[in-house]
């Protein structure tokens, strides 16, 4: 188990507020990255009057799916440690008027999830010291359990193989200063073992699972059910 370190966790936050505004045009806009949240999100397979987490949830990219799933009488809830992404997910939340949308500020690895339905984490687990031990976590207060990852990690397939040293590249020149500069392996070979026992723990624990890649093989999508 990974001891978290509270400087970095600072370093993280600090960083996910600096440049909140180019994160959520990115979140929002890179190619492919719609149809990505789609998909996980519908993995969830919410219904109407649900209660659906979003950790890490960031500048509020994935809300808009969630409150469809779960429709007026459901409730969305965000949630992320960096305040200004929690100010621009909740400057969202009012402009659309989303009354049952409540953005907070909190820590993905101490997360009280009574209540919840489902939980979503897109792009979150690489951030995190110990992401099996903190998917376990969730997995221990959710019941029945939903749960569904989202994540980017190096290809172990064709055609994305071979664009592994480019990806690594632009890992280690975009992973925020907490994540980057703790560890002597690569940022990218650090971010394929977080992504990897994140994933596998959800796969293990949960009675009905789904796994599969897309985007040449970078993009890793779990999803675990009752
Ligand atoms: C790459 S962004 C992903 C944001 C969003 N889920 C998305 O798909 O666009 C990672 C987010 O996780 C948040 N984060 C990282 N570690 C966290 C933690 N321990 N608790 C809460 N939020 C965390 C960061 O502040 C950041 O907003």
């Amino acid at each position: 188990m990974t001891t978290p370190d509270p400087d970095r966790a600072a370093a993280a936050q600090t960083f996910y507020s600096r440049w909140a505004g180019v994160y959520d045009r990115l979140a929002r806009r890179a190619p492919g990255i719609r149809r990505l949240r789609r998909a996980a999100v519908a993995r969830l397979d919410l219904s109407p009057g649900d209660t659906v987490v979003d950790v890490g949830c960031g500048t509020g990219a994935n809300l808009l799916l969630l409150r469809d799933r779960v429709g007026p009488d459901g409730t969305v809830v965000g949630v992320d440690f960096a305040p200004g992404a929690v100010r621009r997910a909740r400057a969202l939340v009012a402009r659309e008027g989303w009354t049952n949308v409540a953005v907070c500020r909190g820590d993905a690895t101490r997360l009280p999830l009574d209540g919840a339905d489902a939980v979503l984490a897109t792009f979150l687990v690489g951030m995190l010291p110990d992401p099996a031990a903190t998917v376990d976590g969730w997995l221990d207060g959710l019941d029945p359990s939903r749960i569904a990852l989202l994540d980017l990690a190096r290809s172990h397939r064709l055609p994305g193989r071979p664009l592994n040293p480019l990806f690594g590249v632009v890992v280690a020149t975009t992973a925020p200063p907490g994540t980057r500069d703790h560890h002597d392996d690569p940022p990218a070979r650090v971010l394929d073992r977080r992504v990897a026992g994140a994933h596998r723990t959800l796969l293990e624990r949960c009675p009905s699972t789904s796994h599969g890649t897309r985007m040449g093989g970078f993009a890793y999508l779990s999803a675990g059910g009752r």
